[in-house]
């Protein structure tokens, strides 16, 4: 134990960043320094002032995948290394994921641009039904286990169309069948083109969901049985009985089903099975090497991957965990005075409701389950086979030991979730690295990606803290309560108080003001609004205005005031070059319409202002506040 605690030491040492070295503040204010352009005002377009540089300054495309370097560098020094070789607490488990390791980074048979490779193949002979155990989704339907609307403890498989995402692979299907000639097979084109088609004429907003048992399901839904005896691995009906649907998009399930029964199988086959080969193609890193490797790990055995990262490389949990409860207390707080003044002319009831969740939302750092027992970790990937020679083999593997433990349970009476070893195994092809919100939990998670410098580091001044990850978890926050949050109480069930508030005109009229300028998400847009105002709030306390104030510079900061700086450094979360988004709006329309809508912001900038267009949802009106600062 004595050696390992000194290897342990020498591995972070390598490590420390430059930036430790000088002080921390410092470093910051310098990082935030050299992202500026200050060819801009930041009154005309601030995200540009405050990360207008940052392409030129930076080798990265943006913060995240500095941090997320940093991350794969610690974890590639571990790979490699002999630290936990002869673990007592979980030897398996470290050694499956050194041989994945291995095997991605040596073995160099590539599978993209290979067509068929034949280990794919003789896996298909050998297992001709075992598509959806190994991974494949979303093909004519879309399959996930998840919990009851009305009961965030009881678990379920949702079923409903494809999303539209799936188009991608689709077209990649279409392009190998012009591509290789061993690919092509008669009725593909027509058969993806049908389900094309009917997803076009059934897509709807919020489709209407029902549940159903297993029999009335198949009632209702031509699915096959082979369907769910591939996916449970159970061939009884009174087992499936057992199981509770949720099912969307009926009206495009049974007009598929009905068409594919008749459908000649051959294509179907082929179908399927370039399907497969697409998602393994798109699931390789573009180049193996070994830090795409990690990332590749990160997303498919985030359990081992973070047991390891937060057993061997970590370091500061108890203390980034402190930060971050003090963080989120003060949020908490500053939102329950904003409750005081009740905007939205709750009802008693409605506010208890509100004031509940708010107290209930957990944080929790690393998406790692509550259970310490080194045993669980040991035994977890247990099933999964992983060699080190064949990566081709064990992305297979990891497939099946994903969808494995997905299902685990589904089929036990009353399967409840069991909260000691929740944490989230879904199908995502890039780990996350932002912090997420999840409503059946009302819980905050925070990956231990997130908490390295220059995003977040607990030795940093408050004004950095409270102001990027203080807004970032501001908006996390404002996901419980903005139009699809509110929906669920404090456990994490879909109520009615909640649906009542919705309809509410005062809530209504946030909404729409939120949507003046269009967003590619709406709730992102009421999340981004509200969590700065929140963060900004929680740091200045509510009614702050900076043109009362002269401020003393900080020792690591002598050029911007206090207010000045916090919108900087809020903003370095945004800073990067600007690529495509997909979910949120780009970074810059993000940070500019915040800021926009905060309405200290243009005190602070000595910006010219125009309050007409500011949208607030749950703090107090402005004047509200100015009247109660007349009483002492
Ligand atoms: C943000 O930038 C856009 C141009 O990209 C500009 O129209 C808008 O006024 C800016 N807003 C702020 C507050 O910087
Ligand atoms: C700074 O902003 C100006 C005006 O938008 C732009 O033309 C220039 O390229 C930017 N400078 C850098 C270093 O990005
Ligand atoms: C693990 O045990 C083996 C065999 O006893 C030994 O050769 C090796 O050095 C040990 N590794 C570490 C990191 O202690
Ligand atoms: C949840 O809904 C299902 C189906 O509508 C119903 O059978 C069940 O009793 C409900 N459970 C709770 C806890 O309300
Ligand atoms: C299906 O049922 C038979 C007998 O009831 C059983 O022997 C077999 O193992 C089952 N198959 C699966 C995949 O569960
Ligand atoms: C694991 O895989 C290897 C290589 O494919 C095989 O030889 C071995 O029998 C497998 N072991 C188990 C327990 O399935
Ligand atoms: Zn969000």
């Amino acid at each position: 134990m004595g050696s390992l605690l000194l290897l342990c030491s020498c591995l972070v040492a390598l490590l420390i960043p430059i930036q430790a070295l000088v002080d921390i503040n410092v470093a910051t204010a310098n990082d935030i320094h050299h992202n500026l352009n200050r060819t801009t005002s930041p009154c005309l377009n601030f995200w540009n002032f405050a990360c207008g540089g940052f392409s030129s300054a930076s080798e990265y495309i943006d913060n995240f995948e500095r941090v997320e370097d940093q991350f794969a560098n610690a974890m590639v020094e571990f790979m490699e290394s002999h630290l936990g070789e002869n673990d007592t607490l979980a030897p398996r488990l470290i050694g499956q994921m050194r041989l994945y390791y291995k095997a991605c980074t040596e073995d160099t048979r590539k599978i993209h641009g290979n067509a068929r490779p034949q280990e794919l193949v003789n896996h298909w002979t050998v297992h001709p039904k075992k598509f959806l155990e190994d991974g494949l989704n979303g093909v004519f339907m879309d399959e996930r286990v998840d919990v009851a609307a009305n009961d965030s403890m009881r678990w379920v498989i949702q079923i409903k169309m494809p999303d539209p995402a799936a188009r991608y692979s689709d077209l990649r299907v279409l392009q190998l069948m012009r591509l290789y000639e061993e690919w092509y097979t008669w009725g593909v084109v027509e058969l993806v083109e049908k389900m094309h088609q009917l997803q076009d004429k059934y897509r709807a907003e919020n489709p209407f969901v029902y549940t159903w048992s297993y029999t009335e399901l198949r009632q209702k839904i031509p699915i096959p049985r082979s369907f769910f005896i591939e996916l449970l691995g159970a061939n009884h009906t009174d087992e499936f009985d057992r199981l509770t649907f949720e099912v969307s998009d009926v009206e495009y399930l049974r007009e598929c089903f009905r068409f594919l029964r008749d459908f000649a199988s051959e294509p179907k086959d082929t179908y399927i099975r370039a399907r497969h080969y697409v998602l393994v193609e798109q699931s390789e890193p573009r180049e193996r090497n070994p830090r795409s490797c990690i990332h590749h790990m990160r997303a498919h055995l985030p359990l081992g991957m973070n047991y390891i990262y937060d057993r061997f490389i970590y370091q500061n949990r108890e203390q980034d965990t402190r930060k971050l409860q003090e963080i989120v207390s003060n949020l908490k707080a500053t939102f329950g005075v904003y409750l005081n003044a009740n905007r939205l002319q709750l009802t008693a009831h409605q506010l208890a409701y509100v004031r509940a969740k708010l107290e209930g939302i957990q944080i929790r750092i690393g998406n790692l389950p509550l259970e310490k027992s080194p045993e669980f970790y040991n035994n977890h990937y247990e099933s999964a086979n992983f060699t080190e020679k064949n990566f081709l083999a064990n992305l297979l593997e990891a497939f099946t030991l994903r969808t494995r433990l997905q299902n685990d349970g589904l089929l036990e009476r009353n399967s409840r979730v069991d909260l000691r070893h929740y944490y989230v195994n879904d199908n995502v092809r890039k780990a996350r690295t932002s912090p997420f919100y999840e409503n059946e939990r009302n819980t905050i998670t925070v990956p231990m990606e997130f908490l390295q410098w220059p995003l977040f580091d607990h030795r940093q001044h408050a004004i950095f803290q409270h102001s990027l990850l203080g807004a970032v978890l501001g908006h996390e926050m404002n996901h419980a309560f903005e139009q699809e949050g509110i929906l669920f109480d404090v456990a994490g069930n879909e109520s009615p108080l909640g649906f009542e508030i919705r309809e509410l005109q005062a809530f209504r009229d946030a909404l729409k003001c939120a949507e003046e300028k269009p967003s590619v998400s709406l709730k992102e847009r009421l999340a981004d609004l509200n969590g700065l105002q929140l963060a900004y709030d929680s740091f200045f306390g509510l009614a702050h205005d900076s043109r009362k104030f002269e401020y003393r510079p900080y020792a690591f900061e002598r050029q911007f005031s206090a207010p000045q700086l916090f919108h900087l450094s809020y903003a370095q979360f945004f800073c990067g070059s600007l690529p495509p988004v997909i979910a949120h709006d780009r970074d810059d329309e993000r940070v500019n319409v915040s800021v926009g809508n905060l309405r200290q912001f243009a005190y602070d900038f000595n910006c010219e202002t125009s309050h007409s267009s500011i949208c607030e949802m749950w703090r107090p009106r402005e004047e509200a506040n100015s009247n109660r600062n007349v009483h002492p």
